[in-house]
C-alpha cells in the first residue's frame, strides 16, 4: 500500500513574486487586454528556451472584439470550460510544429518546449496584472475544422487570458472551486538526493 501523498497550500521556501502571485483563475473581467500587452505575452514566449532553438510554436489568438474568430476558438472548448471561459476577453491556442524546419524530421521536444514557453507567457501575464488558465479540455477535431489547422501543427492547449473579475459571474460549483485552497505535493514527495 502506498502512503497518502502529503500536500500543503503554503509556499515553504522563498520564490520569485510572479510565481507566488500566479494562479489559474476562471473569473475574468470583461475589460479588454490591451494590444501592447498581448504582444508582450508573445514577446515573453519569443525569449523562451527551446530544443535546438527551434521555437516550435505557433500562437493563434482572438479577442472578444473579434467575435467571429473568438467564437470559432470558443466552440472547440469542452462544455466544462465553456462555463467560465465565456467571460475571457482573450483566447489563445498554442500549437506545436511537429517537425524541424531545417530537415523535416520529427521534433520530439516540441510539446515540451511549448509547455516551457507557456510558463513564460503565464508569468509575463502576472507581471502585466493579468492571469491565464490553460485548457487541455478542448475537442481537437472541432478546433482543426473551425480554425483550419494545417496537418503539421498539433493544437496543444487553449489559454484564457484576462484581468481578474468578480467570481459572482461563475456558476456556484465553480465559485466553490475558485476559492478552494490551491494545494501542492510537498518537495519530499518529488525531489530526490539519492539514487532510485
Ligand atoms: C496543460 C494544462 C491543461 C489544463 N487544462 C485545464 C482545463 O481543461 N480546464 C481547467 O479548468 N483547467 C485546466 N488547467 C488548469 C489546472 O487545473 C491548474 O493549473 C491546476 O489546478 C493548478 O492550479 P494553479 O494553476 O492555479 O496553480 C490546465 C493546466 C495545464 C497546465
Amino acid at each position: 500500500m502506498t502512503s497518502p501523498t502529503e500536500k500543503s497550500d503554503k509556499i515553504h521556501y522563498p520564490v520569485f513574486p510572479l510565481i507566488a502571485d500566479r494562479r489559474s483563475i476562471r473569473a475574468y473581467d470583461s475589460r479588454p487586454v490591451e494590444k501592447e500587452k498581448i504582444h508582450s505575452l508573445f514577446e515573453a514566449v519569443r525569449w523562451a528556451p527551446s530544443s535546438s532553438n527551434e521555437q516550435p510554436w505557433i500562437y493563434l489568438y482572438a479577442t472578444a472584439e473579434q467575435p467571429e474568430l473568438w467564437n470559432k476558438m470558443f466552440g472547440a472548448l469542452e462544455d466544462g470550460n465553456k462555463l467560465w471561459a465565456q467571460h475571457a476577453p482573450l483566447l489563445i491556442l498554442a500549437l506545436a510544429r511537429k517537425t524541424f524546419r531545417r530537415n523535416g524530421k520529427e521534433n520530439r521536444y516540441a510539446l515540451y518546449d511549448i509547455g516551457g514557453a507557456n510558463s513564460f507567457l503565464a508569468l509575463q501575464a502576472v507581471h502585466l496584472g493579468l492571469q491565464v488558465r490553460q485548457m487541455a479540455g478542448f475537442k481537437t477535431d472541432v478546433a482543426t475544422q473551425n480554425l483550419n489547422i494545417p496537418e503539421d501543427l498539433v493544437p496543444a492547449v487553449f489559454i484564457a487570458v484576462g484581468y481578474p473579475g468578480e467570481i459572482a459571474v461563475l456558476p456556484e460549483t465553480l465559485q466553490v472551486r475558485e476559492t478552494a485552497p490551491r494545494e501542492r505535493i510537498l518537495q519530499q514527495e518529488f525531489v530526490r538526493n539519492v539514487t532510485f
